[in-house]
């Protein structure tokens, strides 16, 4: 399917950095893609009958910082985050590892059931996501060094769609990467377009105002906002992660809530926030 979509109108805030036409693109729904899910989204029903429904070909890499958080606390582990990445002390790494896989398994099975078969993987199955410690003072964090691609191919071409956990594969065992991080990585590897869903409608002028959404950031503005401390916390590790995503190949990269009807959304540029 392609459409074109005719629309000009202004955005209807006026705090962007600068005022400019809403974009507009043309798009095509059977286009393949990289969707990063927010564990922020905790698996909501719609969002997933939205994957589900997508007619072309998906990868997926899924987060869950509020579940990590949640078992950490429940086993009297102190949390601690560090421009946006969770530090993970090697005792906790276990735990991590855990609750992504669960998270992952639960994540297939919902998709499986909507009619889309998953397969939830960590980067540690077949080598997939191997990578390099990000900042020993940050304990087991690491960022991908490598993506083996074919891996995915192969499981594309079989009709199924992998889900990846954010683990990676050093010489000396597991890594929590950040989500972000590791889709990026994973569409820039691929050359896919990378879709980051989270829990906000995009990056904001105000995080408190929906309605001061950026439609479209340079790589510039982008430092410039998170010099600002406009952008913070764990919006700085997602668009990193879209710029690094494009650095490495993929065509482009948005950010927008998980939400129905989303993906078209973000395909027509209706919303989110495109990095280019
Ligand atoms: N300028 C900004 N615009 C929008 N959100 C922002 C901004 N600055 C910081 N944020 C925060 O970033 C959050 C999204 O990142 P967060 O890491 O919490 O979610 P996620 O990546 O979807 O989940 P997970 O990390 O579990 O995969 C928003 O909920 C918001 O609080
Ligand atoms: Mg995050």
């Amino acid at each position: 399917m392609f459409v074109r979509v005719q629309k000009t109108c202004l955005p209807n805030h006026s705090r962007t950095l600068h005022l400019r036409e809403l974009p507009v693109y043309d798009f095509d729904m059977s286009l393949s893609l990289l969707i990063k899910i927010g564990g922020s989204l905790r698996g909501a029903s719609e969002l997933l009958d939205e994957i589900a429904a997508y007619p072309g070909r998906l990868v997926l890499v899924h987060g869950g910082g509020p579940n990590i958080g949640e078992w950490l606390n429940r086993m009297g582990f102190e949390t601690h985050f560090y421009k946006g990445l969770r530090v993970t002390p090697p005792e906790q790494m276990e735990v991590v590892e855990m609750v992504l896989t669960t998270l992952g398994k639960g994540l297939a099975h919902s998709l499986t059931q909507r009619g889309r078969p998953a397969v939830a993987l960590t980067g540690r199955d077949a080598n997939l996501l191997q990578a390099n410690l990000l900042e020993p003072a940050l304990g087991r964090v690491g960022e991908v060094s490598q993506v083996n691609t074919q891996v995915l191919e192969q499981l594309l071409n079989l009709g199924l769609t992998p889900l990846i956990a954010p683990i990676g594969l050093d010489s000396q065992g597991p890594l929590n990467i950040n989500a972000d991080t590791a889709a990026g990585a994973v569409a820039g590897a691929m050359g896919l377009p990378a879709v980051f869903l989270t829990d906000v409608v995009g990056v904001l002028r105000d995080p408190k105002d929906p309605s001061s959404r950026f439609a479209e950031l340079s790589k510039g503005e982008v430092h410039t906002l998170i010099g600002q401390g406009v952008i913070s916390g764990g919006m700085i590790p997602k668009v990193e992660a879209a710029l690094g995503a494009l650095d490495k190949g993929a065509p482009w990269a948005a950010i927008a809530r998980g939400a129905r009807g989303v993906l078209e959304a973000v395909l027509s540029g209706e919303t989110g926030t495109r990095v280019a």
